[in-house]
């Protein structure tokens, strides 16, 4: 630590006569969410030089170790704002898209509080993807082609009519399981009578997107915007389905690796000038001011790039591998964006060099029903494997012991030289972690190493 350094020694005497003159004032920062995301996000924020007391609501067993949990449910808005207020909190940060939509930013910000992410309005753009479409048909941002209906006898006739493969997606938010990938009639018909029939998703599924299947490899585009300028991360690539081979049901999201590898600085410029400016711009346009960050989930087809969806906050589990590789201090990053002064660091902005990877593992029968708490054994002897960070999920510590408490329980995230490297030593630390029936792909990341 700088402090520590002996006196006469120059170079570190501007740092510690900032200290004295309150120019570097730390401070307290909460983290909402209870997932990989946020123990990723608060164990980045924990290394900035300026942070204070870490709290994180509710969090979950890895978060605890980093900062304090704060046993306030992540949809308790006004317990939220009253703690943020109480505890005089500097900033907060929101890592889940549930709170996002439903406008957690817009009751801090009516108390004058400081928060960083999207507004409700602009959280839109991911919490209705009837909106969303309409928004990028309207922006001539490319998608599949798509109809939106809201009674379940015409999107049955519509399926009929288009043919399969073909896609039918629960417009609002269901845990990223509302979307069906449908190969034949008979699994689109089931997917309709699921959403709109038997309403599965309840609320989520009063709308329902039917779009053109799409083929091709899946990239996840992360850009952080003050709503004026904005700062594009690396690519990274996520893992959707459940099996190895990308075959069985959705998860929230299996494995991830940055950057990818095959991904070119000239499909990077493609991205950029296709996708993320004009998606700005039309926000722009449509007097909706974006704060926070975008994360546009893309296919790459043989007929170019197609945006499959947007998300209006960091991906889970793409924040585990992005907070791996980010070299600037995330803390500077989240005050830019929140005080519009993200242009000042387009440049600046620092990564490590080399590859990062991160393996989820799940708890046995995920997505499906799975059991709770069962003794996790290993975390440490994982972490002793070079490069390697464990991230918690579902997990909560029970006297003393990890234990699983939800779907997707850890995240063991690797950096390396090169993209094997990484996945080499994040493969071998979840060889050290142990809990009845966990569950994890073998695959990750496997295309991108053949490519
Ligand atoms: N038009 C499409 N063609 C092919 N696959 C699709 C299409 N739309 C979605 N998918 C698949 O379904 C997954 C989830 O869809 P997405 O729109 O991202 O919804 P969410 O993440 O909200 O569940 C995608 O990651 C992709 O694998
Ligand atoms: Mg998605």
């Amino acid at each position: 630590m700088y402090l520590k350094a002996p006196t006469g020694c120059d170079k570190y005497i501007p740092y510690i006569e900032k200290i004295t003159l309150g120019i570097i004032a730390a401070m307290d920062v909460l983290v909402v969410g209870s997932g990989g995301r946020e123990h990723a996000l608060a164990w980045k924020l924990k290394q900035s030089p300026r942070i204070g007391k870490l709290y994180i609501a509710p969090g979950n067993g890895g978060t605890s170790t980093l900062g304090e949990n704060v046993p306030i449910g992540q949809m308790e808005f006004e317990k939220l704002a009253q703690f943020a207020q109480e505890k005089k909190v500097g900033l907060t940060v929101v890592g889940p898209d549930d709170p996002l939509v439903g406008g957690i930013v817009d009751v801090f910000k009516a108390r004058g509080l400081r928060i960083w992410g999207p507004s409700r309005e602009a959280a839109q753009i991911e919490g209705s993807k009837a909106f969303s479409k309409q928004f990028m048909h309207e922006a001539k941002i490319p998608t599949a082609e798509f109809a939106v209906f809201s009674n379940a006898a015409l999107a049955l006739a519509h399926v009929r009519v288009k043919g399969a493969p073909i896609v039918i997606k629960a417009s609002g938010l269901s845990l990223g399981k509302g979307v069906y990938v449908c190969r034949d009639l008979t699994e689109a018909e089931r997917a309709i009578t699921e959403i709109m029939v038997e309403r599965v998703h309840n609320d989520a599924g009063n709308e329902v997107v039917i779009e053109e299947y799409l083929d091709g490899p899946e990239i996840s585009i992360h850009a952080l915007t003050d709503g004026y300028s904005h700062i594009l991360f690396p690519a990274s690539q996520d893992h959707k389905p459940i099996g190895d081979g990308d075959v069985g049901e959705n998860t929230g999201g299996m494995g991830t690796i940055a950057p990818v590898p095959w991904v070119t600085p000239e499909m990077m410029s493609s991205v950029e000038g296709q996708i993320v400016t004009p998606t700005f711009e039309a926000l722009k346009k449509n007097g909706i001011q974006f704060q926070g960050l975008l994360y546009p989930g893309l296919k790459v087809t043989l007929g170019g790039l197609e945006v499959l969806e947007y998300n209006a906050r960091f991906g889970d589990p793409e924040t585990q591998v992005y907070m791996r590789l980010l070299k600037t201090d995330l803390l500077d990053l989240l005050e830019a964006s929140v005080d519009g002064t993200i242009d000042a660091l387009r440049t600046k902005i620092e990564w490590h060099r080399g590859f990062a990877a991160n393996i989820v593992i799940a708890s046995g029968g995920y997505p499906g029903e799975y059991k709770k708490e069962l003794p996790i054994t290993g975390i440490e002897d994982a972490e002793k494997v070079e490069g390697v960070v464990t991230f918690h999920a579902g997990t909560k510590i029970e006297n003393g012991q990890v234990v699983t408490a939800g779907g997707r329980v850890l995240g063991v995230s690797a950096i390396g030289g090169t993209l094997k490297q990484a996945l080499d030593r994040a493969y071998e630390a979840v060889g050290e972690i142990y809990f009845e029936g966990m569950y994890f792909r073998r695959d990750i990341g496997a295309k991108s190493l053949s490519a």
